[in-house]
């Protein structure tokens, strides 16, 4: 019997070693993740720095993944410390749009064991995956002009503010010739 015909929406395929490297590893979120992340996101040091900080219903996060899973111009990431796998935050490559090879980096948390390169190592890491995997050429970050942790992370791998600097939150850019590699920070 014929089947009709289904449009299946595909997560770009992203080459695994482009998610590796001597600080981080970043793994596509999955639905056991869900709560972890959910307790993240909602720790009052972290919603604050979100754009909607109200804190998230687990019933809320569940209908976000099942949209998320049907999105294919979003992709998360658990952020785990390469050392020991042991999931330590979240980043999203989202908004991504194949013909304008633009993009935008985001909901990054640093959970456990700040202060050490993590939120940096998986800023660089998602930056290097958008251009080297999925052909990005221009990618959107936005920042709350009061977290200057974020801010100094953005800077560090190579994002520039792009308007004037009154705006809130402040929009960066970064295209892959001026990102910051590691060694040259
Ligand atoms: C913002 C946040 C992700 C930072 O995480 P973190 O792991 O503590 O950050 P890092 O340790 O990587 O960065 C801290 C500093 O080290 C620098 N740094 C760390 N590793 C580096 C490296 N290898 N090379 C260059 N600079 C580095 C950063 O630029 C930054 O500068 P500073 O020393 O002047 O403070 C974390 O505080 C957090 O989750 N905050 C709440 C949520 C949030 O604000 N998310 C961002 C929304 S835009």
């Amino acid at each position: 019997m014929r089947r009709p015909d289904v449009e299946i929406m595909m997560k770009p395929i992203i080459p695994a070693e482009l998610l590796v490297d001597e600080a981080v590893l970043l793994t596509p979120i999955a639905a056991e993740d869900l709560e972890m992340m959910r307790a993240w996101r909602n720790r009052d040091d972290i919603r604050i720095w979100f754009n909607d900080g109200r804190l998230i219903e687990a019933a809320q996060q569940q209908a976000w993944y099942r949209a998320y899973l049907e999105n294919p111009a979003d992709v998360m990431f658990i952020v785990r410390r390469a050392a020991d796998r042991k999931p330590v935050g979240t980043i999203a490559i989202y908004h991504i749009d194949p013909e304008a090879k633009r993009a935008s980096v985001g909901r990054l948390i640093i959970a456990e064991g700040r202060g050490g390169g993590l939120g940096y190592a998986a800023l660089f890491r998602a930056c290097r995956t958008a251009f080297a995997g999925l052909g990005i050429e221009t990618l959107e970050s936005e920042v709350k002009s009061g977290n200057s942790a974020a801010l100094r992370i953005n800077h560090a791998v190579g994002f520039r503010p792009c308007a004037s600097a009154e705006e809130e939150p402040i929009k960066m850019q970064l295209r892959p010739e001026f990102i910051i590699p590691p060694s040259k920070v």
